[in-house]
C-alpha cells in the first residue's frame, strides 16, 4: 500500500495521477483508515485472527474486471468513482490485481490516493466519502469482509449525505464538526 496526494490533473482515472506529495501513516491514521499488510500466499491465519478481533464474521470475493464482472461492469466502473459514503466499513483484501482507493481529506477536502496491490487489507471507516478505480491493469479480486449483513448501499456526496448521522458520526469521530 502506497498513499500520496491525487494531482487533480482531469484525464483517464486510471492513471496514477501521483502529485508526488506523499501522504503519512499518521494521517490516515487521524482519518480512521486502517491497513495491514498480509502476504497471500498463507494468509489465511493472519486474516482470521484479525477477521476474529473485528467481528467480521462474514466474507464473499469480488472480480472487478471486464470478465469476472460481465454487461454491468462499464455501469459498475462508473458507480464506484462517485463520491460516496457507507453506514459501514468497507473492508478489502486485495488477492490479485490492483487499484486505487480514493478517500477525502478533511478538513482540506483534498484526494489521498491509497494504491493496493496484493496482500494488502485496507478498511475504510462509516461516513468517510471515497471512490475507487481500478489501475490501468484493468482487474482486481478481492475478499469483502463484513460483519452480519452488508451494508454497501453507496450515498453520494452531496447535502442529504452531509446530513447522514453515520456521516456527521465520522466528523466528531476525528475531531472535525460539532
Ligand atoms: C465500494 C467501493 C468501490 O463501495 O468504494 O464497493
Ligand atoms: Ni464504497
Amino acid at each position: 500500500m502506497r498513499a500520496y496526494y491525487f494531482d487533480n490533473i482531469p484525464g483517464d482515472q486510471r492513471l496514477p495521477h501521483d502529485s508526488t506529495r506523499p501522504v503519512a501513516p499518521e494521517t490516515l491514521a487521524a482519518l480512521k483508515v486502517s491497513s495491514w499488510a498480509i502476504p497471500v500466499e498463507g494468509h489465511e491465519e493472519k486474516l482470521n485472527a484479525i477477521a476474529r478481533e473485528r467481528g467480521y464474521k462474514n466474507r464473499d470475493t469480488i472480480d472487478v474486471s471486464k470478465a469476472g464482472m460481465g454487461p454491468i461492469y462499464e455501469d459498475k466502473i462508473k458507480g464506484f468513482f462517485q463520491e460516496h459514503m457507507h453506514e459501514d466499513e468497507e473492508i478489502r483484501y486485495i488477492l490479485s490485481g490492483s487499484g486505487f482507493f480514493d478517500v477525502r481529506e478533511t478538513p482540506t477536502d483534498e484526494w489521498i490516493r491509497i494504491s493496493v496491490t496484493p496482500g494488502d487489507l485496507l478498511v475504510i471507516p462509516e461516513g468517510i466519502y471515497h471512490r475507487f478505480t481500478l489501475d490501468e491493469n484493468d482487474n482486481i479480486k478481492a475478499l469483502r469482509l463484513f460483519q452480519d449483513e452488508p451494508k454497501w448501499v453507496p450515498y453520494n456526496r452531496g447535502p442529504d449525505t452531509d446530513a447522514n448521522p453515520h456521516r456527521i458520526d465520522y466528523l466528531r469521530s476525528i475531531g472535525v464538526g460539532a
